[in-house]
């Protein structure tokens, strides 16, 4: 009887403790699954003065049709992300170095970047225009430029438009900003006579704060905008563009687009 208790009251103390392993096993995979530390998170870097693309709020945080549609991608992907507000001509050494993992800063593809980083798939398309003071009736387009003085973004594809028009032997000056709207204000009180910048943002600028610019001529081309991440980071880089595609297939990616005005207004 005894030897009996004895065996039952082993084979308990066997079972308990294999269950109890068990159970630790089962918390151990369950914390695995659930835990948020074990996605990965990324640094973006932007430059946040871009509106509707990317602004800063009164509470100070980024917001904008970029930030929407990374967040949507790393929802998708399971990844997180922190964003990091700097200029916009040191984004693509910020990337090179390390200091950031993807740049998503309403930049343009172009063939020069292509060389430097690994850009998704186009995202958005945008296009540059040349804006000038609301009762400016001199300059109506590129022909009326001669001689005159432009303001553009240091870094950006209007800077490289203007160096353009100045090579050619047409416009005589350029000033460049860190900001656009460091830009707008330049020609606001007369140190520039145009400048040239991304077509959707130079209209959310006189949709905030109207009568004092207008945009001018037809649009001088079509752009495209790409995330960028460092070159040979194709992890990463099918990450970004298999979200994006789930984006836009799941229907997100069309509320993100009817939402662009609403930034406009603001
Ligand atoms: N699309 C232009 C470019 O790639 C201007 C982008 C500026 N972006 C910004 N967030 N400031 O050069």
């Amino acid at each position: 009887m005894t030897k009996m208790l004895k065996i039952l009251a082993l084979l308990l103390v066997i079972t308990t403790v294999v269950f109890a392993a068990g159970c630790a096993d089962q918390g151990e995979e369950g914390a695995e699954e659930g835990a948020e530390e074990e996605m990965p998170t990324y640094y973006v870097g932007t430059e946040a003065q871009f509106p509707p693309f990317e602004i800063v709020d009164d509470e100070g945080n980024i917001i904008g049709f970029d930030v929407d549609l990374m967040n949507a991608i790393a929802e998708d992907q399971g990844f997180k992300f922190i964003y990091q507000d700097q200029d916009f001509s040191g984004l693509i050494p910020a990337l090179q170095t390390g200091n950031i993992d993807i740049i998503a800063s309403g930049m343009t593809i172009t063939e020069e970047r292509e060389g430097q980083v690994d850009f998704s798939e186009p995202y958005i398309n945008a296009g540059l225009a040349l804006a000038v003071t609301v009762n400016n009736e001199e300059i109506q387009g590129v022909d009326d430029l001669q001689g005159k003085t432009l303001a553009v973004q240091t870094g950006s594809t209007g800077f490289f438009k203007a160096e353009e028009l100045k090579e050619a032997g047409i416009v005589a000056k350029i000033k460049d900003f860190p900001h656009v709207n460091e830009a707008i204000e330049e020609v606001r009180i007369g140190g520039a006579d145009a400048m040239i910048n991304d077509i959707p943002v130079t209209n959310a600028f006189i949709a905030a704060q109207p009568g004092v610019i207008k945009v001018v001529g037809e649009p001088l081309n079509s752009e495209s905008y790409g995330f960028a991440v460092r070159e040979g980071n194709t992890e990463l880089l099918e990450k970004i563009n298999t979200g994006l595609q789930n984006v836009r297939d799941s229907g997100k990616y069309d509320e993100l687009i009817a939402d662009l005005p609403n930034y406009m207004e603001e």
